[in-house]
């Protein structure tokens, strides 16, 4: 099937919007919600424990760095999580292949894509980063890089995805369903108590997937972007729109010329809209937090919401968003 068909037809049964129904509790941070004092950490869609995780490293004085690399990687061992890490659904031919990448505060990036068998990519993308001269590993030669590095291979599908896999063959249809967990992200930027702003992003990618296919995740600019002078953001759902918009860089530059983060998310999101008239059949949502402590976030359809954890909170706040 030719690259673009296939993407179009991705998109006829529209994105999927990884929320359950029912699980987003009230927000108690309101979306105008201006500067946090201290630590900040956000994290795309619901997931609580991730953001609470990064939330109490930054409050013992944690990293930034540190924060959102812990933070991410108690996703990537959810093996209910069926989008990210260990239990993520699988490509067409039944393997589960991450993408994940990393940026530090001095603006040294790692990032792996299309590797197998690891449970936490981002840990192997911040050894790129930190061990290589490099910022891309990808496939075999991420895999090679990561077991002489101590980490160890293991089979990331299980009893349930194996099962929906198999279900899956026997109509091969790729047919994500809006508001089913079926695929996304988790995209965390978090700003320490000096200030210092770190990103982290890792997903198992679309399910059922092309093989070889590598979404935006793992490419700097495009599924997140840190310039530690203005701020970072990172971006979820249809990797294939983020990347040929490169929405976190779009959105961090749209801080810079003085937007609030929720504007240069909403400018971010825009921009895609604007550019692909088909953007009713796919998801795209941006986060952004900038060098103030203020957090925002813009996705196309409703149902995206993100993490914020900041002065002894942890709350999910529900996105703006162009279509209903
Ligand atoms: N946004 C994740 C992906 O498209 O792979």
């Amino acid at each position: 099937m030719k690259r673009r068909h296939f993407i179009k037809k991705a998109g006829i049964t529209g994105m999927a919007i990884p929320m359950i129904p029912g699980t987003l509790s009230a927000a108690t941070f309101s979306e105008e919600q201006k500067s946090f004092a201290g630590p900040v950490c956000i994290a795309t869609w619901n997931f609580h424990e991730a953001s609470k995780k990064a939330g109490e490293l930054l409050k013992t004085g944690s990293s930034a760095l540190d924060a959102v690399q812990e933070g991410v990687m108690v996703e990537e061992s959810n093996v209910a999580n069926t989008t990210v890490g260990i239990g993520g659904t699988p490509d067409r031919e039944g393997n589960v292949t991450l993408d994940a990448c990393i940026m530090a505060p001095d603006g040294n990036a790692g990032s792996v894509a299309y590797l197998q068998n690891i449970e936490h990519p981002v840990a192997v993308a911040r050894k790129v980063m930190e061990d290589t001269p490099h910022v891309m590993l990808v496939g075999e030669g991420a895999l090679n890089f990561a077991l002489q590095n101590g980490f160890e291979k293991q089979d990331l599908l299980n009893d349930k995805t194996r099962a929906a896999y198999k279900e899956w063959l026997e109509e091969k249809k790729y047919q994500p369903i809006i508001n089913i967990e079926n695929h996304d992200t988790i995209g965390m930027v978090c700003m320490d108590k000096n200030g210092d702003i770190a990103g982290a992003c890792t997903t198992s990618g679309l399910a059922y997937k092309m093989q070889g296919r590598v979404g935006d995740s793992p490419i700097i600019g495009a599924g997140l972007f840190i310039d530690n002078k203005i701020g970072g953001a990172a971006a979820t759902g249809m990797g294939e729109e983020i990347i040929k918009n490169v929405c976190s860089f779009l959105a961090v530059e749209l801080m810079r010329q003085g937007k609030s983060p929720k504007e240069a998310c909403k400018q971010a999101v825009e921009r895609v809209i604007e550019r692909n008239p088909g953007y009713m059949d796919f998801q795209v949502a941006v986060i952004a937090l900038n060098k103030n402590g203020e957090t925002g976030g813009y996705a196309i359809h409703d149902g995206f919401s993100y993490m914020v954890n900041a002065e002894g909170k942890n709350e999910n706040v529900k996105s703006g968003f162009y279509k209903g």
